[in-house]
């Protein structure tokens, strides 16, 4: 099989309505895969399986509207995707939420919100996913991880938390999944420019080597040449996509 070859690839991406998991999906579609769309957001994920499947009279077939957090619906979504599409060949996490908060005010209902889609929504998907992927026995999944998983910054405990835990959920499953031919891998992005950066202020990016934001399409591109054969010997990784942010201690 050719190294880069998405031609029979099915694809489920979480947060693909927006931002880099939207990015993720035109990405894959460009390269002839299938992905399929799965967000919250009912109308804005109408509006990106209408732009991605631009022409196909059938478009919604591709899109679930799913809430991560929710494993029962997670689960319901793999048996409709088996029944619809069949046997998935890769898998994004990219739905996540920010969680601001200092620790001293953090509430309880806070820290379960942003640790339920997090951490606790790639868990569910992850599992439901390595269930049709070692059912086939290969192919490839990616979460994505955060440099708030590596290192912190002022009210932000529980985002923090939940991308540390993703780094290491990943190299769990990549333990688990070796036998199956499955590979699980995470990106870690650094300051991109997408709708979760409100303000669209450079920011941190500003200490990082190229002294810049990034774009979805960066991240995307990292996130499928780890989905790829390129990458057949990279398993349990996260890979930084930061400009060089995580490079520096200036
Ligand atoms: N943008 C950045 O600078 C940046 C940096 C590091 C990591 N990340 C991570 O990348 C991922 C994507 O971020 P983005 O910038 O594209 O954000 P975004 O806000 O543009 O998109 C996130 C998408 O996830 C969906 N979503 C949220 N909660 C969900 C749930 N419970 N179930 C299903 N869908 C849900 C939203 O509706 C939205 O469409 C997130 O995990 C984020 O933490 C982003």
């Amino acid at each position: 099989m050719a190294a880069w070859n998405f031609q029979s690839a099915l694809v489920p991406v979480t947060g693909a309505a927006s931002g880099i998991g939207l990015a993720v999906c035109r990405r894959l579609r460009q390269e002839g895969a299938t992905p399929l769309l799965i967000d919250r957001d009912g109308a804005r994920l109408a509006a990106a399986v209408a732009d991605i499947y631009a022409g196909d009279a059938d478009a919604s077939r591709y899109g679930y509207q799913v809430d991560v957090s929710d494993a029962a619906a997670v689960n319901a979504c793999f048996d409709r995707i088996r029944q619809e599409h069949g046997l998935i060949t890769h898998s994004v996490a990219s739905a996540g939420i920010v969680g601001p908060g200092h620790v001293l005010s953090l509430s309880d209902e806070d820290w379960r919100r942003v640790m339920g889609v997090n951490l606790d929504g790639v868990m569910f998907f992850c599992r439901a996913a390595a269930r049709h992927l070692a059912e086939r026995r290969g192919g490839a999944m990616v979460n994505m991880a955060s440099i708030a998983g590596q290192a912190a910054k002022h009210s932000r405990a529980s985002y923090s938390a939940s991308k540390a835990a993703v780094v290491n959920l990943t190299r769990a499953l990549a333990m688990d999944m070796g036998e199956f031919g499955v590979r699980v891998n995470a990106v870690a992005p650094g300051v991109i420019d997408t709708p979760m950066q409100t303000g669209g202020s450079i920011g941190i990016a500003g200490r990082g080597a190229l002294k810049r934001m990034g774009d979805a399409d960066e991240v995307a591109n990292a996130v499928l040449f780890l989905l790829s054969d390129l990458a057949s010997y990279v398993t349990g990784h996260t890979l930084a996509v930061d400009g060089g942010v995580s490079a520096t201690y200036a």
